[in-house]
């Protein structure tokens, strides 16, 4: 997960490599976007598919090179946990330093999917803890169709929400039906891509309304422990 960083200074991304923990050396405050594609929850083992090549690289590389003395490739910076609150507060720490490096108007987005709402409550967890509300969702076209972990999925998601994310102003306007806001903007998102000549998935509409969800949540001041209630409207038949 890297993050790319605008330097306004001298009008160009710079990309910058390293822990999403720790983004060094850029100063606080200094930044206007923050664009990554964290983890995504439980999905993909990232440190589990890298051991492949891990363990065959890592014999004849150990001596050379410090990275491969561990006897694995996993690292304990690494955001991946199945329990949702662990992953929350892994992800959140990430965040955390995203918000420290981006100006007070600057925005955090990144893309994430997945077809279960535990999965959708911890990023919502990981962005209000960060100090971030999500303003907008925008879905993309993922993956290719034919990816073979897809071809053999009953629903496979092809879509990708992109969230974007600024820094909580903490002024939030509670509202009424907030469950059939989230069902008339999905329907006419899932419209206008249809429309456009996309064939979406039941999978693919959850896509659409679990991050419309968090926006529309964020927006209305809903705190994590009451997001699973919100959610819990849609459902994706198994
Ligand atoms: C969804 S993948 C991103 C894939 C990337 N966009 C690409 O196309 O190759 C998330 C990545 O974040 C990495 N990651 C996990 N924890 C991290 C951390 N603390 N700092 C930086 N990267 C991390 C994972 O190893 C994984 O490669």
């Amino acid at each position: 997960m890297s993050a790319t960083v605008t330097d306004t200074s001298v009008q160009a991304a710079r990309p910058a490599p390293a822990s999403g923990r720790a983004i060094e050396p850029v100063p606080d405050k200094s930044v206007d976007a923050v664009i990554t594609d964290p983890p995504y929850f439980d999905f993909v083992h990232y440190s589990e598919l890298s051991d492949f090549f891990y363990a065959w690289l890592a014999p004849v590389l150990r001596g050379e090179y410090e990275y491969f003395t561990p006897p694995d490739s996993s690292h304990t910076s690494e955001v991946q946990d199945r329990h949702p609150a662990k992953f929350a507060s892994k992800l959140a720490r990430v965040f955390g330093e995203c918000r420290r490096v981006l100006k007070d108007d600057g925005i955090l987005s990144f893309s994430f999917h997945h077809s279960r709402a535990e999965g959708w409550v911890s990023i919502y967890e990981a962005v209000t803890a960060a100090g971030f509300e999500v303003v907008a969702a925008h879905p993309i076209y993922g993956e290719m169709k034919g990816a073979s972990p897809k071809s053999s999925t009953k629903e496979p998601i092809t879509l990708d929400a992109v969230l974007v994310c600024k820094k909580s102003a903490g002024v939030h306007a509670r509202a009424e039906n907030l469950a059939e806001e989230i069902r008339l903007k999905t329907e006419s998102i899932c419209r206008e891509l249809q429309a456009s000549g996309f064939s979406l998935s039941q999978a693919d509409t959850y896509v659409v309304a679990m991050s419309n969800a968090l926006a529309v949540g964020s927006r209305a001041g809903l705190t994590p422990t009451e997001m699973p209630d919100l959610l819990s409207k849609f459902t994706l038949p198994r």
